[in-house]
């Protein structure tokens, strides 16, 4: 069976944390969608990691890591990343394992991107520059080369050829950086993930849920960043939902059981894009400095806002959440005061919908107070010690959605989590 953790926000929801918190518990961790944009940080003891390609459970001795057939894969993350795990004694070669079927990002779709995002000059993305949305594009466009494909002799001829097209691109963006030091990374990397597990994802999956193994799926970016119920075009290019699992790993829907979906206890996006509650004032400015909301992949200053149960209903919905992880709730404890937005007024109508389009029409959200806890959350343990205004700020959000948040995370170490 399978166990999904997602995010059901803009991304960073502190999904990493949650991984590697029920890692344990698995036997097999596997990432299903997006790429090096993604950043999950984790902590080993006092040491602070972020990863972007390898799956949060690589930390944990007895679990096996998978990239899966949905993810795209940047081989020169994967090196650096290799070796920044190599220092805790993590060997990827023993516990990393990677789909034939994973796509790869080539360095020249780094530069598509980049280009890309400066021709759209005010309306761009935001992207994280990573190649995410060009190696996507290759592989509906059926052009992209994968994982499998490097353990042919004619991967360079391919190579040569895809990147060919690409100049054409770059040249019509007048694109003309020199990227000759990204193309001899990139081949030095990709001698070290020939000499990884690679592998027939689907059947190694498959095979492992036979013999009975448990396996948990590690989302990347949020819901509300998904290319099909996101904020298009503000969005990133694959499926974070958990139907992306299905498609991203080879499982069928039926083997998938609990679907745990992560949410901060307010919301954040890093980029462009509609962002009903954000707060553009001193209180955004506040939950940014005391959340330390800066990006884990970019360090760009995150947006900071309200908690929009109109997105995370809707999020909830999409994935079929079974239990919510509500995360950050200590950043909460010094506001004298929270909001949280219940419903939107788009152009003066009341609806509990998210609209087709949010960029186009004014959304005001309708907000609820609650009163603050005012208190340090961050040593509790047990749920009873959990303050009253935080249980009723977490009662409300339990009656407002189709399921309950049944962990609340009160600081990024390891063992703040509270299960209630
Ligand atoms: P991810 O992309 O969903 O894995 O999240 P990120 O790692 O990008 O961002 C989450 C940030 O919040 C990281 O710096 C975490 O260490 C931190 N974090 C996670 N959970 C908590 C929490 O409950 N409280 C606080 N204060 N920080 C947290
Ligand atoms: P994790 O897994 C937050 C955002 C980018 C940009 C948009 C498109 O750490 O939660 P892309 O690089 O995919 O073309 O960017 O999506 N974005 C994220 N925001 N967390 C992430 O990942 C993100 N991955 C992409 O900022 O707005
Ligand atoms: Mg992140």
């Amino acid at each position: 069976m399978v166990d999904v953790i997602l995010g059901l926000q803009w991304g960073d929801e502190g999904k990493g944390k949650i991984v590697d918190y029920f890692a344990s518990q698995y036997d097999i961790i596997a990432r299903f969608q997006g790429g090096p944009n993604a950043g999950h940080t984790l902590y080993v003891g006092d040491k602070k990691i972020v990863l972007h390609q390898i799956p949060s459970g690589v930390f944990h001795e007895q679990t096996v890591n998978l990239i899966g057939n949905g993810v795209v894969l940047d081989p020169v993350t994967l090196l650096k990343e290799a070796e920044k795990v190599a220092a805790f004694g993590i060997d990827l070669k023993k516990n990393l394992f990677i789909s034939e079927r994973t796509h790869l990002i080539l360095p020249t779709h780094r530069a598509l991107d980049k280009a890309a995002e400066l021709a759209k000059g005010e309306s761009k993305i935001g992207s994280t520059l990573k190649g995410i949305g060009p190696a996507y594009m290759d592989k509906t466009g059926r052009n992209g080369l994968r994982v499998g494909d490097l353990l042919h002799k004619s991967f360079t001829q391919q190579y040569i050829k895809l990147r060919l097209k690409h100049q054409t691109l770059l040249d019509n963006f007048n694109f003309n950086e020199d990227i000759s030091v990204w193309e001899e990374e990139f081949f030095d990397a990709i001698e070290f993930l020939k000499s990884l597990n690679i592998v027939n994802g689907e059947y190694f999956l498959n095979n492992k849920i036979g013999e009975g193994k448990k396996v948990l799926a590690e989302g990347a970016q949020g819901s509300m960043l998904d290319i099909d119920f996101g904020t298009f075009p503000f969005v990133t290019s694959s499926n974070t939902i958990s139907a992306g699992v299905c498609n991203g790993l080879g499982v069928a829907p039926q083997k998938i059981r609990e679907v745990i979906g992560v949410s901060k206890a307010y919301c954040t996006r890093v980029g462009g894009g509609p962002f009903p509650t954000e707060l553009e004032d001193e209180t955004g400015e506040k939950l940014r400095k005391v959340g330390n909301e800066f990006g884990a992949t970019t360090g760009r200053p995150r947006r900071c806002g309200w908690m929009d149960l109109v997105a995370l209903h809707y999020a909830c919905m999409l994935n079929g959440c079974t239990q919510i992880v509500m995360t950050k709730a200590d950043v909460l404890d010094a506001f004298e005061e929270l909001q949280v937005c219940t419903s939107y007024q788009i152009d003066g109508k009341p609806t509990n919908e998210i609209p087709f389009q949010m960029t186009h029409s004014k959304i005001e959200p309708v907000y609820q107070s609650f009163k603050g806890w005012n208190t340090d959350s961050s040593f509790i343990k047990d749920p009873a010690d959990l303050p009253a205004e935080m249980k009723a700020y977490v009662a409300f959000l339990n009656q407002s959605l189709p399921c309950d948040v049944t962990y609340i995370s009160n600081g990024p170490g390891r063992d703040q989590l509270i299960k209630i």
